[in-house]
């Protein structure tokens, strides 16, 4: 026996109803994640920091690969810091090109001040 014509339709429904369940589901996180937000983000100095210093140095200056120095019991002024960052010293490789800019550069310094207790 056949399935009766009214049971078929609801099917039908259902089925057609699923593929559009998913692809709201879908565009709706593509919505909340806007993928222009990541560039249009303003640099921070720890993000800077992460990218640029902490491969050597370390999440918290404390971890010294390459022979890096420990950031946390560094006493170079800011302006010392900023001129070990353009122009780099013994291992540690100049940066001003990396960071680009003289805000750039204001940024970390003032993330890796932190550091110091
Ligand atoms: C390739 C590894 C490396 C990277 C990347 C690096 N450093 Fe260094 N850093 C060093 C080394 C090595 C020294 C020690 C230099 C010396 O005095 O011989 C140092 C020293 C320093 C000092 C001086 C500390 C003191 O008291 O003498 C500061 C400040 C510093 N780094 C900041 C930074 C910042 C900010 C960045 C990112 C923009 C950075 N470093 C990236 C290796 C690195």
């Amino acid at each position: 026996m056949a399935i009766p014509h009214s049971t078929r339709r609801k099917l039908v429904l259902i089925l057609g109803i699923l593929p559009l369940l998913f692809s709201c589901s879908g565009s709706a996180s593509v919505d909340k994640r806007n993928p222009s937000a990541e560039n249009t983000e303003p640099l921070s100095g720890a993000s800077l920091y992460l990218q640029h210093c902490a491969i050597c140095h370390g999440e918290d200056g404390k971890l010294g690969a390459s022979g890096a120095k420990d950031l946390t019991m560094s006493k170079l002024d800011s302006n010392q810091v900023v001129q070990m960052i353009k122009k780099g010293k013994n291992a540690m490789p100049p940066m001003k090109e990396l960071l680009e800019t003289e805000e750039n550069i204001g940024l970390v310094v003032s993330h890796l001040m932190k550091f110091r207790k």
